[in-house]
């Protein structure tokens, strides 16, 4: 065998039968893994390439090595008398460039394939948003007071008036509490029919009849993937920054929600949520407190 053939037998024994098989093999031996344990390709590549140049060192450090390598290709090279050694090498030098060109094209031109980006739903909220809590939640006493006296008023008012219906005064502060608060649900509730409701729809379970226009779907709001893993003011800061507010992870389909900053006061906003959370009978995710 000449010393071009036993160089190439050299590398093809250590690079596939060393590394390639019997290395696995060994590894699982030693470590007494339950399967074989392949080396990692990114070590392979790194070792192949050190092979190749310690070999063409050895190789190119003597002229008579030099000389031994190269002859068979020469010799290949060679204008040929026979037609089939004339033809063998066309074929060569025809399928190398084009194996080579194959191969560059392969690698690098671009292929149909489904985006591997996950969408994230969920971003991280901007700080700012991160202390905020639901003042509907928690009317003051003064709005309590407040609200009892209109309620006063009204039942005066419904009292003189047959047309109007009666009208429930809050006996103390506690129910008149709990009555704002409803009542508050209520305008929320109908602030969302306006403004929510052809995206996410009456039901809020995000099939309102705006929704098959959307590539990316509205979201439904009695899935507890939603409204009910996050808490409100996240919720908040969704509704008044809407897709445009969200971070780039949340590509690669940009969301249609409109912001409501610009056409909802804060007030409104949160009476919303109210509303929001009431519509799809759940409530939103609780802080969890270190002890
Ligand atoms: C033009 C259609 C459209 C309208 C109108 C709309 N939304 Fe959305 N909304 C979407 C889409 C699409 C998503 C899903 C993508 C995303 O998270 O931004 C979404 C997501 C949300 C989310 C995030 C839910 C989650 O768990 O991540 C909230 C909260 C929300 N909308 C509230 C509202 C409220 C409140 C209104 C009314 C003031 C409203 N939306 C009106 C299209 C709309």
């Amino acid at each position: 065998m000449n010393f071009f053939w036993k160089i190439i037998l050299f590398f093809v024994v250590i690079r596939y039968g060393f590394f390639g098989l019997l290395f696995p093999w060994i590894s699982q031996l030693a470590v007494g893994a339950p399967n074989l344990l392949p080396a990692p390709a990114a070590a392979l590549s790194m070792y192949t390439w050190l092979m190749m140049v310690a070999i063409a060192i050895y190789i190119l450090s003597s002229e008579e090595r030099s000389v031994d390598f190269m002859s068979p290709v020469h010799q290949f090279l060679k204008p040929q008398t026979s037609l089939l050694k004339k033809g063998i090498q066309l074929v060569v030098m025809v399928t190398i460039p084009l194996f080579g060109g194959w191969s560059y094209f392969d690698s690098n031109s671009p292929k149909m394939v489904s985006p591997t980006a996950v969408r994230i739903q969920h971003p991280t909220m901007p700080g700012s948003f991160e202390d905020m809590e639901n003042p509907m939640r928690h009317p003051t006493d003064e709005q309590v007071e407040e609200f009892i006296v209109e309620q006063k008023e009204l039942a005066e008012e419904a009292a003189d008036d047959e047309e109007m219906e009666p009208v429930n005064v809050p006996s103390n502060k506690k129910e008149g509490r709990l009555a704002l608060i409803a009542k508050w649900t209520e305008e929320g509730a109908a602030l969302y029919a306006v403004n929510c409701r052809p995206c996410h729809g009456m039901q809020a379970d995000g099939v309102g009849p705006m929704a098959v226009g959307w590539r990316l779907q509205p979201a439904n709001f009695r899935d507890p993937g939603t409204i009910a893993t996050i808490v409100e003011e996240y919720a908040f800061w969704r509704v008044s920054k809407g897709g445009p507010g969200l971070p780039s992870a949340s590509t690669p389909w940009d969301s249609a929600m409109p912001i409501w900053d610009l056409d909802l006061t804060e007030d409104e906003r949160w009476k919303l949520l109210l509303g929001e959370y009431f519509l799809a009978g759940v409530g939103p995710r609780q802080t969890e407190k270190l002890e």
